[in-house]
């Protein structure tokens, strides 16, 4: 199935249906997180070769944008099930690539296949609107506008090295079934698992050009492909930093960015603990903490923070670590420069005064779990994201502080809150300035037919399923004007 991808480890880029390598020779070597082995090489490509694969992009657009929705479905169904045969063999592609345990990566392909799946039956559900004049004062029945939703064009995706399959189908699948074509940019570490897709939708019949690939380093290549004239949408997801950055090298492209988060898990006198407990930990230490939803403070009030933190450590303390094909839930992060980071807010907290229950011991790129109770507000820990498993405790005296506090986040993308009164959580939740607030629940995405969005730094537009078909279309009226 996927013999025509590489050379050995050297992986090629996908272009015009074809996988070819780069005319320079310029190659990027990618290692193992876990022990620097080198996994494979990906192509480095030019300028010049970009150029040439948003021209074929943007010519193979025009028919695939002519395809009855109905066969652009049939494509996407026969992707899912293309996936769904591979699922093994993809999974460990990734624990090779980006150390994401063995049960995480499984359940990360089985996600995509579904959410495929659910992509094509829901673009064929997408329908247009006829709008009388009649509605608006002065006009009458005599004008009537039929708005149908049509393409954009080209549509740049880039995801993130977290999930390099999940995240780079999520912007696939419904820019394809809108009916444009798709240059992916995967991110450089988790490369080749996001070319494994590629090739899923290649051989699932796409026609040649409407998926492209483009690899090599954001920070090399990124600038010229934001800002390209035959792009028509970026879809981003990554940093905040990089988000921003695009933001503004783009100019005019239309845009949906789904950036980082400050997620906090807001814990109420009255709340489940044993419930909360439960969802704090398996929120903030899932794949090592290096997602975007991930709970990355807890705003506790005081009287009940030391119950929960106990339930909290007892947890904490059954977490499996080691490497990503043993079975593990705490396996090494991306690369040294993210442990060091990590390890630097470690190091602040400890040194403004903060109380480790946990953790604070690293082996290389591993940071085992780490959690602190008594950190407050001038330490970096309750403000800056870790995108690695330490989890500050913030103690609380009300609603009120826990409401402040978590605002004063420059994020915005989810909250939970836990308590057993609804006109709390209600309370709370209205006031809080994020895109999803979960009630007794961790923080995440999924299902991913929810509205999936962050406000402030954390992003702009919004994406799931159907949100995510409208972005990467739009209406497109011819009025009718009647004689009479
Ligand atoms: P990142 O460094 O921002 O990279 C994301 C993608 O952008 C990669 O493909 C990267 O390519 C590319 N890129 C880098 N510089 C670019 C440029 N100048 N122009 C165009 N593309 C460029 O993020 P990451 O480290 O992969 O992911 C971690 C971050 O993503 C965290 O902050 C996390 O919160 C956020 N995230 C957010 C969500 C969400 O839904 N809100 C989901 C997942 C992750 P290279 O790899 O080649 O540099
Ligand atoms: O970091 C990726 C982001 O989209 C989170 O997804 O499913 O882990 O909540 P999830």
């Amino acid at each position: 199935m996927f013999e025509n991808i590489s050379e050995g480890k050297n992986y090629k880029s996908l272009f015009n249906g074809e996988w070819v390598k780069s005319k320079s020779g310029k190659t990027i070597q990618l290692k193992s997180p876990v022990d620097e082995t080198v996994i494979g090489e990906i192509q480095s490509l030019s300028q010049e070769e970009v150029n040439d694969i948003l021209e074929n992009s943007k010519a193979a657009q025009i028919k695939w944008g002519e395809t009855p929705i109905n066969e652009r479905a049939e494509v996407l169904f026969k992707a899912a099930e293309l996936l769904e045969e591979n699922v093994e063999e993809i999974a460990k592609i990734m624990q090779a690539e980006i150390a994401k345990d063995s049960k995480s990566a499984v359940s990360e392909v089985k996600r995509t296949v579904d959410f495929i799946k659910f992509t094509a039956s829901e673009g064929k559900h997408i329908e247009g609107e006829t709008i009388g004049g009649d509605n608006f004062p002065g006009f009458n029945k005599s004008k009537l506008s039929f708005v149908t939703r049509v393409p954009l064009g080209v549509v740049l995706s880039i995801s993130p090295f977290n999930y390099p399959v999940n995240l780079s189908a999520s912007k696939i699948a419904p820019a394809l079934i809108a009916g444009n074509s798709v240059v992916l940019k995967p991110p450089t570490q988790g490369a080749i698992s996001a070319l494994y897709l590629a090739e899923v939708f290649n051989k699932a019949g796409l026609p040649k050009g409407v998926l492209n690939t483009v690899t090599g380093r954001g920070s090399e290549i990124g600038d010229y492909l934001v800002t390209h004239k035959n792009v028509n949408f970026i879809n981003f997801t990554g940093s905040t930093e990089v988000g921003k950055h695009i933001a503004k090298e783009a100019n005019m492209i239309p845009m949906l960015m789904e950036l980082g988060g400050k997620d906090a898990a807001i814990v109420l006198e009255d709340a489940d603990l044993e419930l909360a407990a439960k969802n704090i930990v398996s929120g903030a230490y899932s794949y090592s903490g290096q997602r975007c939803t991930a709970v990355k403070r807890v705003l506790v009030i005081d009287k009940v923070a030391d119950k929960l933190i106990k339930l909290i450590e007892e947890r904490v303390n059954q977490l499996k670590v080691g490497n990503p094909e043993d079975g593990v839930d705490i396996t090494p992060l991306i690369d040294s420069k993210a442990a060091d980071f990590v390890q630097s807010l470690i190091d602040d907290a400890l040194a403004k005064g903060a109380k480790l229950i946990l953790g604070n011991k690293r082996e290389g790129n591993l940071i085992y779990p780490t959690l602190f109770d008594n950190v407050t507000t001038d330490m970096r820990l309750a403000w800056e994201e870790p995108f690695g498993p330490v989890l500050p405790i913030i103690r609380i005296k009300d609603i009120e502080e826990a409401i402040s506090i978590a605002n004063r986040s420059e994020y915005g993308l989810q909250s939970s809150v836990f308590t057993r009164n609804i006109d709390d959580a209600f309370y709370i939740a209205k006031k809080l300035e994020v895109g999803t607030v979960q009630i007794n629940n961790k923080t995440e995405r999924g299902p991913d037919h929810f509205p999936f969005l962050g406000v402030k730094s954390s992003g702009m537009g919004t994406q799931g399923i159907r949100y995510s078909i409208e972005a990467m279309s739009r209406p497109k009226a011819i009025v009718l004007n009647l004689p009479r």
